[in-house]
């Protein structure tokens, strides 16, 4: 273990994580617990990755210095572009190199779940690249929000199941990728696309999402002369653009991290996804964490307006770096990520995610100084969501800056 933010031999950050999984699957857990640092260290699959990253996805993504928003909030804003990643978002970090451990492992055959279908399309995409067989699970709710995202996975040829337990969103997909896995554990690998499952997929998905501040940390000293900013911003869905954007900077006390979770229609409104406020121990999809739960520790069904927030879990990084009081966290409602997005378009000319705009809200709600050199993780575009961003269209017109 580099740091105490870092996860221990056990799979353990803090109190959270571990590996909670039914017998069936811990065959698979294992070996990939045992193999996944070994095979991502090779200089062979370093090789394909960084080469694949540069060529296919386009990296490095620029450190964008946002002018008009910095001139706004009175303090400097840089954008880390993950928007314009191949597929649009910063998933493909992680799906690119989990189908390259997954060949290793001799599978045949993968599985995703997706919220957004970000994720989704990236999966689809790399299995295309790959010749390889591919399942999406996306909840119902998300397959009609996300339509353009199920059409693109279709035409890469994914199948895409709708699944209708639950509120039929991010957490009840999981579920079913999960009970998919229990019944192909030999030939099948699962492509989780965040910092959240058991142990060791939160580490592996954050290593592979890390490139993110490797690369802000090389920008970073272009622009500033110094390789570390003074904050870092990211929404958290599970945690993985988070991830990927602090984990060059866990242990370095001169960067502060701020997080943005999804109030919903406010925190306490009964309809939210904020859970890291909200949230009690818990386990959910293999690991232990903090949990949006009833007082009978049920599940309680989240609400975003953004479908890759919308997940009453949170990756037990995160969890254990709130609990340490490393991370702050705010919660940014629907209507403060709508108006943050407009506020994005029209300063900078950038549509981002709804997700990423949830991330913006943050400068409306937290003072910066104006020598302050902040970091955010535009971890999205647009696209998939411009109906939402049109059904908005009133405030869109009415829209004054
Ligand atoms: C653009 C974008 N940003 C952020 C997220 C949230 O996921 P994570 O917290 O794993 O980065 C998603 C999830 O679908 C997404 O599509």
């Amino acid at each position: 273990m580099d740091n105490k933010f870092d996860v221990n031999e056990e799979g353990y950050y803090g109190e959270f994580g571990g590996a909670y999984v039914p017998e069936i699957l811990y065959a698979n857990v294992e070996t990939l617990r045992k193999t996944y640092k070994t095979i991502l260290q090779a200089p062979a699959f370093q090789k394909e990755y960084n080469e694949l990253l540069s060529d296919y996805v386009g990296r490095p993504t620029p450190l964008y210095f946002a002018r008009r928003l910095s001139e706004k909030y009175d303090c400097k804003i840089y954008l880390k572009r993950e928007d314009l990643n191949h597929t649009g978002a910063h998933k493909i970090n992680n799906t690119i190199g989990q189908i390259l451990l997954a060949r290793r492992m001799g599978k045949t055959r993968i599985i995703a779940e997706t919220g957004a279908g970000q994720h989704g399309v990236a999966t689809a995409t790399v299995c295309a690249l790959m010749n390889m067989e591919c399942v999406v699970y996306m909840g119902k709710t998300d397959v009609e929000r996300q339509h353009l995202n199920v059409q693109k996975m279709e035409m890469l040829g994914a199948k895409v199941v709708p699944v209708t337990s639950g509120n039929q969103t991010l957490k009840d997909a999981t579920n079913e990728a999960i009970r998919d896995w229990c019944c192909h554990p030999a030939n099948t690998h699962y492509i989780i696309g965040s910092t959240v499952g058991p142990h060791p997929y939160p580490d592996l998905v954050a290593r592979l999402q890390s490139v993110i501040s490797k690369e802000i940390k090389k920008q970073i000293i272009e622009k500033e002369g110094r390789d570390y900013p003074d904050y870092l911003v990211a929404c958290v869905g599970g945690g993985s653009n988070a991830g990927g954007t602090i984990y060059e900077y866990l242990d370095d006390p001169r960067v502060k991290i701020v997080l943005a979770e999804a109030a919903g229609k406010g925190v306490d409104s009964g309809e939210s996804a904020a859970t890291i406020q909200l949230g009690r121990t818990g386990i959910i999809h293999g690991a232990k964490t903090l949990l949006m739960q009833d007082a009978d520790g049920q599940i309680q069904e989240p609400y975003s307006i953004s479908a890759g927030l919308d997940y009453p879990g949170i990756g037990p990084m995160h969890a254990n770096m709130v609990r340490q009081g490393r991370s702050e966290v705010l919660a940014i409602d629907d209507n403060e990520a709508l108006a943050a997005a407009m506020e994005l378009t029209r300063l900078e000319g950038i549509i981002p995610a709804l997700e990423s705009a949830h991330a913006l809200g943050i400068f409306g709600k937290k003072k910066f100084k104006k020598e302050d050199i902040i970091v955010l993780c535009l971890s999205g575009r647009g696209d998939k969501d411009m109906e939402t961003y049109i059904n908005y269209e009133l405030q869109i017109t009415n829209y004054n800056l």
